[in-house]
Formats: structure tokens, C-alpha cells, sequence
């Protein structure tokens, strides 16, 4: 069997996935070194589907349908005000692509159940989310699910934040198990060798994907202890004006050993360094801190300030643009993010449909082939 070669393709660029599930809005700079920073740097050198999970939202919000649907329209925004674009890049929402709940049945069948129930990041989330065992059927699935999400679209290459690796993980096994099930991949064929488009190839329907981590695996928030978050109150959001901005970062204590005259070397505000200044300017704050010299962490605050607003500035005026009422003529609100969905969703069928079909006749079900309009 051929794979690439013969399904057609949108773009000849090689393929990214990546989303977010709908339980919140309000994106911050934890999200954006963690994972934003990377999907818009790539828009331009891959083809990108960006996806949101609103059926997942549903494993822990069943009873809040409304907040899954404000949130779902709030992260289009989000993504838009970021500078996401949705004319280069293809907005899924998952709940319209039928093919990754057809997909999702079908790859429940190559993972164990034991192996999903030792996902480290379903376990981590069961507690940190405190679902004690009262979680439904459909929470563990999502992660099958994920890797539904995912193999739709066949892509290379998925940007996430560190605690999605797992799941990751689990898709790359369900792919290698199909492509060797059922497309006669053999066991010793290394994994970037599965589904090569050139005739050199193994033959596989699935490319194996991998993940890519966010060049910030974990920023710490403005407590210095734990992870930005919005639930915590510890973060700088993408739209805050400036002068809040430049508040919230003199607020981070610095703490000063009376021995050495020195801050420790993870201390919060380095990090934030590291994170928004050029590299060498970053490095030489370190070494000033690190030679015990007196600092004047309120200039080292006000820089890191002006450098957080320079990079926000942009998504916070896109944002105001996007909140003003629409000129005429113009789709404002919700219903210029609804046509947003509209298009993403008309391009994302049409990969995930021709999957899906060369999927079942991998398997022997290739009876009919439907067409979604
Ligand atoms: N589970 C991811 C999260 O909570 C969101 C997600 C759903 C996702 N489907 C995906 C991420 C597919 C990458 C690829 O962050």
C-alpha cells in the first residue's frame, strides 16, 4: 500500500497538530513560551491544524455545556488575538470532524486497557484535579482519543507542553501498532521510516508523530514557586495593559542571601530573563547577580517589563480590534469566530475523511466511501 503519494494534500509542507481543550479561557506567557511561541513559528513552514477539544471538555464538565461553548468561542479569540491565522493555518473544532470519533473507536482496539489506566498524565490529572474515583468511562478515553485527534490529520510533528508527552507516547505506539497490523509495516522498520512518501517507503498509513516541547518547559509564576497558572493567581496574561504589566513584576520578592550577597540561581526573576531578554543580556544579568555585586532588581523589573510589553503589545491590540463592533460588512463577535469554524472545519474534514477511509480499508472496511459537505 502507498500512503502519501497517493492520498491528496492540501500543501506540501509537512504536517502539525496541536490544541487545547476548552475548560478555560485566557491565555498567559506560560502558554506562550510553553507552546504558542512555537505554533506561530512554525505557521509559515508547516501545514497547521490547530484543534479544539470541546468533546473532551465534556470528561470533567458534563454539566456545564454553556461554559464549554463560551470557552470553545474565547480560545478561537485567544488564538486569533495571539496571531494565529486562520488563512494559513486550519482551526478544527473536534465536535464537527466526525472521522476522530470513528477513528477513536478503532484505535481503542490497539491499546491495552491497563496501558491507558498507567498513563502518567491521566493519573497526574485525576489528582490534581481531585477526581478521586468517581471519573466517568469517558475521562481515560480521552486519551485515546487524543491519539484520534492527532492521526486524522497525519502529521510529523506535534508542539506541546511537557505534561502532554505521554499521550503523545500512546499515539506514536497506536500508529506503529496500525501501519504494522494492518498496513504490513514490518516490526524492524524505524519509525521515521513508516510512512515515507517516497517509494522507499514502509508503506504505512500513520507517519509517527513526534513531539515538540515549548522552548520554556515550566515558567514559574509571579509567587517564584509555582507554575504560571491561571487558577493560582500567579500570572501576566497576554492582555493586561502595560502599567499592570510593570505592577505585577515588582511585586516578585527578591530574595537576597545576607552570607553571599546572592540570589539564588533558579530565582523567579533570572527566569524571566532567560525567558524575555536576548540571550546575551540575559547571561550578563546572571553573571552580575552571580558576583555577589549590589543589584538594582527594580532596573532589572522595569526591563523585563519593557521587553514583556514590546511582545504583547500586538496580541493586545488585535484583541481590541477584535472586541471593537465590526465595521460594515463586516462578521463581528460571535459570528465572525463561527465563520472562523465554518471554513477550518470544511479544510479539516476533508484530511480527516480520506484517513478515515483509507484507515477502514486498511482494515478491510473499505465498503463505501461517504463524502461530508
Ligand atoms: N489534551 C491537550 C491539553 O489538555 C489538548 C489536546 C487535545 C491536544 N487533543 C490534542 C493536544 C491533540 C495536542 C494534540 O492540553
Amino acid at each position: 500500500m502507498t500512503t502519501d503519494n497517493t492520498l491528496s494534500t492540501t500543501s506540501h509542507k509537512p504536517r502539525i497538530l496541536t490544541g487545547d481543550t476548552p475548560t478555560s479561557t485566557g491565555l498567559h506567557l506560560g502558554h506562550y513560551v510553553g507552546s504558542l511561541e512555537n505554533r506561530l513559528r512554525l505557521q509559515d513552514e508547516y501545514d497547521c491544524y490547530f484543534l479544539i477539544a470541546n468533546v473532551h471538555a465534556f470528561t470533567t464538565l458534563a454539566d456545564k455545556p454553556a461554559d464549554i461553548r463560551a470557552n470553545t468561542l474565547g480560545i478561537i479569540k485567544d488564538w486569533l488575538a495571539v496571531g494565529l491565522d486562520p488563512e494559513r493555518s486550519t482551526f478544527v473544532l473536534q465536535s464537527e470532524i466526525p472521522a476522530i470519533a470513528e477513528l477513536t473507536f478503532l484505535f481503542a482496539m490497539l491499546i491495552p486497557f491497563n496501558k491507558v489506566m498507567r498513563n502518567p498524565t491521566l493519573k497526574t490529572e485525576i489528582e490534581t484535579k481531585g477526581l478521586g474515583e468517581t471519573y466517568p468511562f469517558g475521562f481515560p478515553m480521552y486519551a485515546v482519543g487524543q491519539c484520534a485527534d492527532i492521526l486524522a490529520f497525519r502529521p510529523e510533528l506535534v508542539p506541546v507542553g511537557e505534561d502532554q508527552e505521554a499521550h503523545i507516547e500512546m499515539c506514536r505506539d497506536v500508529a506503529l501498532k496500525f501501519n504494522q497490523m494492518y498496513c504490513g509495516v514490518g516490526n524492524r522498520v524505524p519509525a521515521e521510516e513508516h510512512a515515507k512518501a517516497n517509494s522507499a517507503g514502509a508503506g504505512g498509513l500513520f507517519p509517527i508523530p513526534r513531539a515538540k516541547i515549548g522552548r520554556v518547559a515550566r515558567l514559574a509564576g509571579l509567587d517564584g514557586v509555582n507554575k504560571m497558572s491561571k487558577s493560582l493567581g500567579n500570572a501576566i496574561f497576554l492582555y493586561d495593559d502595560a502599567k499592570t504589566v510593570q505592577k505585577k513584576l515588582n511585586k516578585i520578592t527578591v530574595i537576597v542571601d545576607e552570607a553571599t550577597k546572592r540570589v539564588a540561581q533558579n530565582h523567579v526573576l533570572l527566569q524571566y530573563c532567560d525567558a524575555f531578554l536576548a540571550e546575551d543580556r540575559a547571561k550578563a544579568i546572571r553573571a552580575e547577580y552571580a558576583s555577589g555585586k549590589e543589584m538594582m532588581h527594580g532596573h532589572i523589573k522595569a526591563e523585563l517589563g519593557e521587553a514583556v510589553n514590546a511582545l504583547i503589545e500586538p496580541m493586545r491590540a488585535r484583541r481590541a480590534r477584535l472586541e471593537a463592533s465590526p465595521l460594515p460588512g463586516h462578521l463581528g463577535g460571535d459570528e465572525m469566530v463561527i465563520d472562523v469554524i465554518k471554513k477550518g472545519v470544511a479544510k479539516a474534514n476533508v484530511v480527516a475523511e480520506e484517513t478515515l477511509y483509507e484507515a477502514k480499508k486498511a482494515m478491510d472496511m473499505g465498503f463505501l466511501k461517504r463524502k461530508i459537505s
